[in-house]
Parts: C-alpha cells; structure tokens; sequence
C-alpha cells in the first residue's frame, strides 16, 4: 500500500502546489474525464498523495481535491485552520485534518428533496450517505458519520446547512424504518437517482419479515440501529431546539411509533408460559461458511428467557450475530434515547395518541434499565461486578467487548452511565484487559477487536472510545500515540490494524472511524486542550 505509485504521486515529483495540481489534471482532463478529474476514493485513499506532514511519519494528505469534494460546510474548515493553531504536533494536525471532513469530503452521496409521496413527505430535505467504500446507508454509521459535528450544529433553514444535512438523514432514516425495520442497511431513495442497486433478494438472506426489496440492503435485526435513529434525532434537536421539523408531516412519529412496535414484540421469550415455542418475530438465515453471518435454531438465535424487561437483538453494531440475543449495549443506548426521544414526542402538536407513545416510549426505556441492572449485571472472579456484552436471561452471559459502538467501553458516551460509575469502572478495566477475548496486544497497538475481522486485529475505533471516556492524562497521550503512529502513513483511520504490523489492516475508507476521531480531538479540545500541545512524535 505504502510503496504503491500513483499517478498524483508521480505529478508531484515536482515542487507543484495543490492549485498547479489542479491545473495539471484540468489539462488532463480530456484524456481521463471525470475519473482523474475526481477519482474514486476507494482507491484515492489506499495510495498516499502529497504534501505529506512534517513529522517522523510523513502522513498522507488525504482530502479529495476540493472540487471533487462531496459536501462544503465553511464551519467545518474554520475549525481545522484553528485547530491548526491548537495542535502542535504535525501528524496529530494532518490526522486531524483528513479525517475530522472526511464524511463531509467523501460520503454523502446524495442531498436533495423527497418527491411527495405516499408517505406525504414534500420537498423535505433528504440525505444520502455511504459508510464509505460500500454504497449503501447503514442506520448505525450515518447516525455516527453525523455525530461528529454536532458540536458545530446550529438552527439553519438553508438546504446547504449541516442543519438540513441532520434533517435529510432522520428523513430518510424514517422513511427506511417505516419500510423494514428490522433491517440494517438501504439503497438510495429513487429521488437520487444514483445508478440502480441490486434490491434485496431473498435466494441469498432467508429473513422473516420479508424486507422491502428495493429499498433493503441487508436486512440483520440490530437494536441499535434502532436507537441511532433516536440518537441523531435527539443530536438535532439539542443542536438546534427545532422541535417544528419533527411534526412537519407526521413521519417521524410515525417511525417512531414503528419502532415502538418491532421492540415491544422482541421482548417476548422463546418459550410462552404454556411451553409452547413462540415463532421469533424476527428470522435470518444466510448459507454462509461463517458461523457469526447466520442465526441458530432455524434463523431464530438461541432461546431467551420471557420477562426480563430487555429487547433481543439478533445481530451487533459489528454486524455479526449475537452469542445470546439479549446485547446489554444496545439495550443502554436505546433505553437512553427512547427517554429523551420521548421529550421530542411531548412537543408535537397535543394529540392524544402521540402523548400516549410518549408514555409507551418512557416506560419502555425504564423497564429495559430495569432489565439491564437485574440481568446484565455479573461478577467477574477478578474484576468484581461487571456489566456483561451479552446475557440470556437464564443465567447464560458472555462477558467480552468488540469495538464497534454501542459498546460495554462506550456506555458513559450516550449519558446511560456515568464515568465514574463503580460497575463502569469495573467493566473498563476488564475490557481494557488481555481478560476480554477480544482485546488485543502488540507492538503495534493495544486495543479492542472483535470476531468482525478476528484475533489479532485491533481497531483504532476502540482505542479512540478509550480517549473519550478516559480522564487519565497518561492513559489518553498513550492512545494518541498509538493512534498516530499506526496509520500505515496513510493518515486516516482503518477499520483494524494488526497488533504486529502496521501494514496489516482492513478498510482504507470508513467514514465512521474517520469522523469518530475528528470528534474525540474537538472534545479533548474542550476537557484537555493542554494534550493536543504535546509532541506525539
Ligand atoms: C465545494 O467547493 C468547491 C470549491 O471550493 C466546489 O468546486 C465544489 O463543487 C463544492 N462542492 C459542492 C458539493 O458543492
Ligand atoms: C446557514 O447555512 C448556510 C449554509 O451553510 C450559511 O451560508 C449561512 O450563513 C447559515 N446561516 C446562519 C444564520 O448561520
Ligand atoms: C435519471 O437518470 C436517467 C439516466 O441518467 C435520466 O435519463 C433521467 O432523466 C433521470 N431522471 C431524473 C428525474 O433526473
Ligand atoms: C403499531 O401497532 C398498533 C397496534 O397494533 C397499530 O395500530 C399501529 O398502526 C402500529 N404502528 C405502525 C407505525 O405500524
Ligand atoms: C389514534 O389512533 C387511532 C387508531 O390508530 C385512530 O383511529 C385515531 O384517529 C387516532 N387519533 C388521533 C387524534 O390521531
Ligand atoms: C501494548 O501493551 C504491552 C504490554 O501488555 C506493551 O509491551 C506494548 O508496548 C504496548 N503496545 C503499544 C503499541 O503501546
Ligand atoms: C494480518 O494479521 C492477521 C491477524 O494476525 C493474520 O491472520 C493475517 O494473515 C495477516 N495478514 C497479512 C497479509 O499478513
């Protein structure tokens, strides 16, 4: 990857400046059209471009040419030039720099306005965003692609506003949701017009309810898909205090009250009280070698007791499947959004239905705390009282954390936990040790994995929840360094590095991770701006 040559690499053979850069290809443009002129990122970001930071590891510049730049927001580079100021190491500055716009730069495929349609939405903004290098919008990514700005989210009516950006996601997010809400991942809205998608086909994912196959792209049952459509509906409204969009045309409610639905079904148990088998409101089955790509049991998942108060989740945030279905992350993460969604849901315009699904949705969230402080708790024989990853409800619980978010790490990031919780305490310290299965060591990087990509690849993700949620000066400069220093020279944020080699790692392009590292520097900004003057060379 390192030594691979690229034709912008060669151009810069000479001392050129991005604008003479610009020119150049502007001249070559009639041999290559559009494809020089703006090329694919995917490959773009797997090849290093100059001008490479000062530092000992000469990171990549990794911005598209600003012409081929996807989304423009003038408060998004204001904060880089005066981060610039802030950070004093070069290659923390240029990380910050590449991935910090990188959804903005890359990721947003599509802004536009829904066609009035049978769901009643007319000229309502709508955004399309990819994870990155696949060309579908996940639930759980965009909500986190998003995220990352949210601190420089103001009330703004114009469709070139990062305002409108956060309104087109929950738009689109809702008109998905209100489609198939089991499901994880959707094609562009026909409004796009982006070249057609394969739809859904049932030949290669058997999954109960039968998703709607143009809109679909996979279709795994993840309650925290569920609960990032709350989160970023909630980031919005704290952001801005517009509670109007919310009640414009109805959908979001709506969308809400669908999910109120599809979770209040998958609290039942496997076994009902006469000891018949409960048919699984939800099904998936893939013919796949790949024991975490497929449900047991005939696409059901192992059986979960009844009457635990928590809401089962076939699959993770990592999109594999759950051990035990009842995923103690999820179920803090929407039990927190649900209760403050259902402040949102108080605003509406009085109708007695609505204020009902705020009730519906305020006493949901308090049983599945409930539910998660009787079941979800465990004692570890080293670390004490801990939060379990996953239980049964029949006393079965893996105990284990992945990197993707929700995860254990990240439990003091939607507010559900403090981070001086006792129990959270506990339970980060056992992530945070070779006690966890998934956490990795080397010499490369120290962080959480998981079977997503397997034994032996750390995700910078991880190390980055760990930078957020630590108060520990010595704890947070560690990870940066490691974060710094294991780009591949690439300068953005894989998806896993191994722990034994840098060059070894998955994904050149995900958005997600890139932007999640943009917010922890805005945040240490705020909690301990004296770490970013330090030297992580
Ligand atoms: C972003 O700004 C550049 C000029 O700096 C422009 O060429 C490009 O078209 C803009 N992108 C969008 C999506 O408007
Ligand atoms: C609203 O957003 C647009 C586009 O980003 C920007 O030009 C304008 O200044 C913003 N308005 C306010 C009041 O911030
Ligand atoms: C959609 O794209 C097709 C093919 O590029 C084009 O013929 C058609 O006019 C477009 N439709 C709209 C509504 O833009
Ligand atoms: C939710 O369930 C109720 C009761 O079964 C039903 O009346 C309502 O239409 C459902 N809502 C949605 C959005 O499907
Ligand atoms: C409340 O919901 C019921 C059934 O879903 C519907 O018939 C009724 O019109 C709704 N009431 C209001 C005020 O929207
Ligand atoms: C990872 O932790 C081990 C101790 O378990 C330490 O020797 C190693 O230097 C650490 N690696 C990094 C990259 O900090
Ligand atoms: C990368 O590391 C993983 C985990 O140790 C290993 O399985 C894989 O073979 C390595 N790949 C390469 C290309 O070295």
């Amino acid at each position: 990857m390192r030594g691979s040559v690229s034709l912008l690499l060669l151009l810069s053979g000479l001392p050129v400046s991005w604008a003479t850069l610009g020119g150049l290809l502007e001249k070559l443009k009639p041999l290559e059209q559009t494809s020089l002129r703006c090329p694919d990122y995917s490959s773009y970001s797997y090849q290093r471009h100059p001008p490479f930071s000062t530092g000992r590891f000469e990171l990549s510049y990794q911005r598209p040419d600003p012409a081929c730049r996807k989304f423009n927001l003038t408060e998004v580079e204001e904060t880089i030039v005066s981060m610039k100021e802030t950070i004093k190491d070069p290659d923390l500055f240029r990380l910050f720099e590449n991935c910090f716009p990188n959804t903005l730069d890359t990721a947003i495929a599509w802004k536009g306005s829904a066609q009035k349609g049978a769901r009643g939405e007319s000229q309502e903004d709508l955004t399309f965003i990819t994870t990155g290098d696949i060309n579908a919008m996940w639930l759980r990514d965009s909500a986190n692609q998003l995220q990352s700005y949210k601190s420089l989210l103001k009330a703004n009516t114009s469709s070139s506003s990062l305002a409108s950006l956060f309104r087109g996601a929950i738009n689109l997010q809702s008109r998905y949701i209100l489609a198939s809400p089991h499901c994880n991942a959707f094609h562009a809205p026909s409004e796009a017009n982006l070249s057609a998608n394969t739809p859904f086909s049932s030949s290669e994912d058997y999954v109960v309810p039968t998703p709607e196959a143009s809109t679909v792209f996979e279709c795994k049952y993840e309650l925290d898909s569920l609960a990032a459509f709350l989160q970023l509906s909630y980031e919005y409204y704290a952001g801005t205090g517009d509670a109007v969009f919310f009640a414009r045309h109805g959908t979001w409610a709506q969308a809400v009250e669908n999910i109120l639905n599809a979770t209040t079904e998958l609290l039942a148990g496997t076994y009902k009280p006469d000891g018949t088998v409960a048919i699984s409101p939800y099904q998936f089955q893939r013919f796949t070698p790949t024991a975490t790509e497929t449900l047991a049991n005939a696409g059901a998942g192992s059986p979960v007791a009844a009457n635990t108060g928590l809401v089962r989740s076939a699959f993770r945030p990592s999109d594999d499947a759950c051990t035990y279905q009842l995923f103690i992350p999820a179920n803090m993460m929407f039990s927190r959004y649900l209760s403050l969604c259902a402040d949102i849901m108080d605003t509406l315009p009085n109708n007695p239905n609505l204020t009902s699904t705020s009730h519906r949705m305020r006493a949901l969230a308090t049983n599945i705390r409930a539910g998660i402080e009787k079941h979800g708790r465990v004692n570890h024989r080293l670390h004490g009282r801990i939060y379990a990853y996953e239980v049964d409800g029949y006393g079965s619980h893996n105990t284990m954390d992945d990197a993707n978010i929700p995860s254990l790490l990240s439990a003091p990031l939607s507010g559900y936990v403090a981070r001086d919780d006792p129990i959270y305490q506990n339970t980060r310290r056992f992530v945070l040790s070779r006690d966890n299965p998934y956490f990795m060591t080397g010499p490369v990087i120290n962080a959480t994995g998981g079977p997503h990509v397997g034994p032996g690849m750390a995700w910078p993700m991880a190390l980055i929840v760990r930078i957020l949620t630590s108060d520990d000066d010595d704890e947070i400069v560690g990870s940066l360094r490691q974060l710094v220093a294991s780009t591949d020279g690439l300068g953005l944020m894989h998806e896993s590095v191994s722990t034994q080699s840098e060059s070894n790692w998955t994904r050149q392009w995900f958005s997600w991770a890139n932007g999640l590292f943009g917010q922890m520097v805005l945040d240490l900004r705020e909690r301990k701006p004296h770490l970013l003057g330090l030297s992580y060379q």
